[in-house]
């Protein structure tokens, strides 16, 4: 865990309670997401739904994995489990400010209503589906901010048909239940900026935000783990308890409250966090951890990060809270530094990195501690790749430094998934070096022909956008970039009444 986190609060706070009756409903659900190899993006299994057509399958054939994300236990647990029953409420109140409903009504109409609720939002989702299954064969599409293009996309016309689809589609409902500064609020600055950001914007979004949960395909969890680390958790004892609790409290309370968790089990429900220790607070509840949508920075394969299931956002670190004086960098010509790193020695790649290269070659430029008097974005700035070995936690900041900087990034890590891989080729844009490999750094990186180095400098230019963080968020940005990974994982779940 790191700790030069910025507490400066970029918070909007809101609280209403709804009260909405519970109907019966257990689930189907069904997570293929891509990509497994080279071209995949989007792949979804078809269900055993009978009266929709099957989910698009895009290039290639998804893999035959058909429960990759949800526990072992998940799919016989979801029909034969303790879910697999049906839930009766006596009639009760139901008052919500939003969808205008103020009544008491029997459990039967209400059960109606949000049956053929959910009814209506799967088919708006198997609507998205069937276009974005098109878009292989449809003309281009006209955009008047930007168009997809190029091998920096593993189908760029697939994705820019889903990214409409998601404007024209998308629906989050954000609980209101929780109080700041453990919910509805989160660090704008340093390197765990990704928490504040993406929840205020979520929370002043008028585009993707809706306050009638009915509607919404999907139910944003506003809590921030870095907040509950600095206000709950007990650096003495060292006990992960409070942390845990708080989570579990909150899943309860809305679980409690509406019928929305319970319905899908959490699997449409998303949580964002950039701490290191995202992945552990999400499994302070078996559900949160198994089923629902992790956006995460620290996306460890190995602390069972599902890219199916679970989202990679990148870890950017906002000094100043802005972009001001971040985004951009020479043309190859002026960088005279092939490769370059500093930062301190910790986690499991770094000392391997530092022990072959740290000043050891005039052309790798290894550093623990930046020599006096210059300056790491100079030195960014002035190299041709940057060097971007995982530290505490797989995610690194450098990674969208390097982007910002015009540096070709090299990510050294094992496990990671880098930001946005569904949409993304990052092989395409930066190198991609085992840990094994790092004997043989200097070898990747001067086989890589100066025409080859050029094409790859321009696509980092031509990507960068997707990283770039807006206040108020723009087409194609990280906050969208984010929502879109999270609107293809809600694709390719599909929740029914059985
Ligand atoms: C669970 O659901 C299946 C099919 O929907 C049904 O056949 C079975 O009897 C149910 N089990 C329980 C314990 O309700
Ligand atoms: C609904 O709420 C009203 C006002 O709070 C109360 O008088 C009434 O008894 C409630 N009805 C039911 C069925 O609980
Ligand atoms: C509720 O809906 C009715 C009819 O659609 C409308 O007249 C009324 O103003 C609405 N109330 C609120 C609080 O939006
Ligand atoms: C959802 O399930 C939990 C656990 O079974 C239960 O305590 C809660 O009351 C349910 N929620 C609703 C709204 O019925
Ligand atoms: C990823 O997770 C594994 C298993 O917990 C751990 O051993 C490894 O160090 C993690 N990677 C990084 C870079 O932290």
């Amino acid at each position: 865990m790191r700790d030069h986190e910025d507490m400066s609060a970029c918070s909007s706070i809101k609280l209403f309670l709804f009260m909405v009756p519970l109907v019966l409903i257990s689930v189907f659900v069904c997570v293929n997401i891509g990509p497994k190899n080279q071209s995949s993006f989007l792949t979804t299994s078809s269900s055993t739904s009978t009266n929709l057509s099957p989910p698009p399958s895009l290039p290639p054939a998804p893999s035959p994995e058909i429960f990759p994300s949800l526990p072992p236990s998940s799919k016989v647990e979801f029909f034969q489990g303790d879910y697999n029953r049906t839930i009766r409420l006596n009639p009760i109140n139901i008052t919500t400010t939003s969808n205008n409903v103020t009544s008491t009504a029997s459990s039967e109409v209400i059960q109606k209503r949000i049956l053929s609720n959910l009814e209506k939002v799967e088919f708006e989702l198997q609507k998205a589906r069937a276009a974005i299954k098109a878009s292989s064969i449809d003309d281009p599409v006209d955009d008047p901010d930007y168009v997809p293009l190029g091998p920096m996309y593993w189908n760029a016309k697939v994705f820019h048909r889903s990214y409409l689809e998601m404007e024209k589609q998308f629906k989050i409902f954000v609980y209101k239940e929780g109080e700041p500064p453990l919910f509805h609020d989160g660090p704008c600055k340093s390197i765990y900026s990704m928490e504040g950001s993406f929840i205020y914007e979520m929370e002043t979004n008028t585009h993707f935000r809706t306050n009638n949960p009915d509607k919404a395909h999907a139910f944003y969890l506003p809590l921030s783990v870095v907040k509950m680390v600095r206000f709950v958790y007990d650096r003495n004892s060292r006990d992960f308890g409070p942390i845990r609790n708080t989570v579990r409290d909150y899943i309860e309370l809305v679980s409690d409250r509406y019928p929305y968790w319970n319905r899908s089990i959490g699997a449409d429900h998303f949580i964002l966090s950039c701490h290191d220790w995202g992945p552990e607070a999400s499994f302070s509840h078996p559900h949160l951890g198994q089923n629902s949508i992790r956006a995460l920075c620290n996306a460890n394969t190995s602390e069972r990060f599902k890219p199916r299931k679970d989202v990679s956002i990148p870890e950017i670190n906002l000094r100043t809270g802005s972009l001001t004086g971040l985004v951009g960098g020479p043309s190859p010509s002026s960088r005279p530094i092939l490769a370059f790193f500093a930062g301190g020695v910790h986690g499991p790649v770094r000392p391997i990195l530092l022990e072959h290269w740290e000043n050891k070659d005039n052309d790798i430029r290894v550093h623990k501690y930046l020599p006096k008097g210059t300056s790491y974005s100079d030195m960014m700035r002035n190299s041709k790749f940057c060097i971007c070995p995982s530290g505490y936690e797989v995610a690194s900041p450098r990674i969208v430094e390097a982007l910002y900087s015009g540096c070709v990034p090299v990510l050294i890590n094992s496990g990671y998934v880098p930001p946005f891989s569904d949409v993304l080729n990052w092989k395409s844009f930066s190198v991609i070096v085992s840990v094994e490999e790092i004997p043989n750094l200097k070898t990747i990186l001067t086989s890589i022909s100066p025409r080859q180095y050029l094409r790859m400098y321009r696509r980092v230019l031509k990507v960068r956008r997707h990283f770039e963080v807006n206040s108020p968020a723009k087409r194609f940005d990280v906050f969208h970039m984010i929502l879109h990974s999270i609107w293809v994982r809600r694709l390719n779940v599909r929740i029914r009444e059985v």
